[in-house]
């Protein structure tokens, strides 16, 4: 059966919806976005046009801010500062990945923890590694939900993940031991991946290489999510071979339409959380 993300996101973004109808009605102020961009990557620029789209659809302010590649660190930083001091903004976003000669982590440190809707913080990410979860990483978050929407019980399901990235491979690690899921991460010096794969219930692929998961690597019946998106002659496809693993699998996210758009949804609930937040703070 074929996980729809684009359903489920759906569905939260009409929850969404009516409750920023309740949250502008109760504090006469929308939910604000702020998102940065450097340079000009296409993936990076339809992923920033699409965030800004859902903030409108779901009736959010947003505010985007572009800057040529080479512009200078400490512009970027004085920027983040000072969206970090104006109360009207909830969330901050640097889209990711910076172009080469930036320095990520000095950059994300400059957004508080309060108005990272990413999650990326080390203190969130902490907190997820202790079980007790704050703001959770947007894409992980929405396999949860996707997983959820499954109806399958995590508890004692033996879950592999591919890729062991800060933005994907280890928050959605955690969040799947934090379900009672027994988890293997799987990474580029992983030696007989297959018959690590080939053990999962659940296959989470995160690992950014074009249909590299075959077939022979999954087990009969598995949950396979595929948060890969590639673009191979011109055409969107994730990191898993679709066409020969969807027989074998018992549910199976696609490409585009599966993570995609769940990713977004989490972050508009991530920023009306952070908003909702702020207020009761105040
Ligand atoms: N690049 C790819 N995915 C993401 C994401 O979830 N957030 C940010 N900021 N950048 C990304």
């Amino acid at each position: 059966m074929l996980i729809y993300g684009k359903e489920v996101a759906a569905k939260t973004l009409e929850k969404i919806t009516v409750e920023t109808q309740e949250f502008c009605q109760r504090y006469g102020r929308k939910p604000t976005l702020a998102v940065i961009i450097v340079g000009e990557d296409p993936a990076s620029q339809t992923y920033v046009r699409n965030k800004i789209n859902g903030c409108k659809q779901v009736g959010f302010n947003s505010l985007s801010y572009e800057y040529a590649d080479g512009t200078p660190q400490d512009e970027i930083i004085a920027q983040i500062k000072s969206l970090a001091e104006d109360q009207s903004v909830d969330g901050i976003l640097v889209q990711l990945p910076l172009p080469k000669g930036y320095d990520e982590e000095k950059i994300l440190a400059n957004i508080p923890d309060s108005k990272d809707v990413d999650g990326f913080n080390a203190s969130n990410i902490g907190c997820l590694c202790l079980n007790r979860p704050r703001t959770v990483s947007c894409t992980p978050l929405g396999v949860m939900h996707m997983l959820d929407h499954t109806g399958v019980d995590l508890t004692g399901k033996h879950a592999v993940v591919l890729g062991r990235s800060n933005t994907v491979g280890k928050p959605m690690a955690m969040l799947l031991l934090n379900a009672n899921c027994t988890v293997t991460v799987c990474h580029s010096k992983t030696k007989n991946m297959a018959e690590l794969t080939k053990q999962a219930d659940i296959l989470v692929v995160a690992i950014g290489k074009p249909k590299f998961v075959t077939a022979d690597m999954v087990k009969d019946g598995a949950i396979v999510i595929d948060v890969g998106i590639n673009r191979v002659d011109g055409k969107l496809c994730g990191d898993v071979d679709f066409d020969s693993v969807a027989p074998k699998t018992s549910f199976i996210s696609p490409v585009p339409g599966g993570v995609g758009p769940m990713t977004i949804s989490m972050l508009l609930f991530n920023t009306l959380m952070s908003a909702k937040s702020r207020e009761n703070e105040r």
